[in-house]
């Protein structure tokens, strides 16, 4: 997620989901190619497995920014065909994409040819009047055959007139029964479902009928969510979930590491917001790190202070 998922928020996402599959940022495939690359795909080897999600739609470009991109590690390179910014669609890049399969399809034979590890789709169930079942079941086998075998569907259409891409997240309504329908029928690829899964139950309900869930904004903003479906996911050997203050405790190198180098704390903790969510102190942990995580010379301290303000919290209010 643009802004969200970046190394950062995947070095504090790893250490509550040992074994999910992360996912960075879009990253747009001409920059990874003329731009910075350290600074656009540069992470910690600890956080793999890792998909970079590339954004573009020249197969040439896209190939080049694949290769660079398992360079730098990543197990996965996932090409964006679900973002619907304005930006995005005048660079005939995202959503847009899902009106021209074939195109999609080169860019995957593009990057397939290029590495060896999966290259897989995120898209939508469709964009604007391309809202039909079999336009999504087209769209997906014309992908597959250029070697496609992983699509992660977001399970609502884009409208690409008139909406920001927030709305665009939460206007159009959400059909989880659209893609396991495309499970059923295409049961050699693997399909994963996303969008509004926000609670256990709901995952669980899509179990019977994906491959997988992808989980955006709730692990955003309560971290154990994706702690506890990692555990759900694959039960055997599954260390238990760490306390948030054993979470902050193992940050600790990583955080004097980063700001010693220059990286104001805000870069990291600006993601940690809601490490207490749904827990007594929540409201404290998030007050200490507003305030004092932006401050010039924040250190691993602000951290302490704000667990320290959480845990102090009082757990059980009695009259007696
Ligand atoms: C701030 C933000 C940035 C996002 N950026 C991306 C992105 O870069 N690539 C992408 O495929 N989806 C992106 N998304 C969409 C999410 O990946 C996901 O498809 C969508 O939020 C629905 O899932 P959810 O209900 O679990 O959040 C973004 C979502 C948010 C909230």
């Amino acid at each position: 997620m643009m802004d969200w998922t970046d190394r950062h928020c995947r070095r504090f996402l790893r250490l509550l989901a040992p074994r999910a599959l992360l996912y960075t940022e879009m990253i747009v495939a001409n920059a990874v190619v003329r731009g910075d690359r350290a600074r656009l795909l540069g992470q910690d080897s600890r956080d793999q497995p890792v998909a970079l999600q590339l954004g573009g739609s020249d197969p040439a470009v896209l190939a080049a920014a694949a290769r660079i991109g398992i360079d730098f590690g990543y197990a996965e390179i996932n090409l964006n065909v679900g973002c619907p910014s304005e930006r995005v669609q005048d660079a005939e890049f995202g959503a847009c994409l899902m009106a021209d399969a074939p195109r999609v399809a080169d860019c995957v034979a593009a990057m397939r040819s290029a590495v060896a590890v999966p290259v897989t789709v995120k898209c939508r169930t469709g964009i604007d009047d391309h809202d039909s079942y079999e336009f999504l079941a087209r769209f997906v086998e014309t992908v597959a055959a250029a070697g496609c075998r992983t699509f992660i569907v977001h399970a609502r259409k884009a409208l690409l007139g008139g909406l920001t891409p927030r709305q665009n997240r939460e206007i159009p309504p959400l059909h989880h029964e659209t893609v396991w329908r495309l499970k059923g029928d295409l049961p050699h690829l693997s399909i994963v479902v996303n969008g509004g899964i926000c609670s256990v139950a709901t995952a669980e309900a899509q179990w019977p009928h994906a491959d997988g869930v992808m989980v955006g904004r709730e692990a955003y903003h309560n971290p154990y969510f994706i702690g506890l479906l990692d555990r759900l996911a694959w039960p055997a050997g599954a260390p238990p979930l760490p306390e948030p203050a054993d979470v902050v405790e193992t940050l600790r190198p990583y955080v004097a590491e980063h700001v010693g180098r220059g990286d104001r704390l805000h870069a990291i903790t600006r993601h940690m917001l809601g490490l207490y969510a749904h827990r007594p102190g929540a409201r404290a942990f998030r007050r200490v790190l507003s305030e004092l995580g932006s401050r010039s010379g924040a250190d691993f301290a602000v951290l302490e202070a704000a667990v320290a303000a959480a845990e102090g919290t009082p757990r059980l209010r009695t009259t007696a």
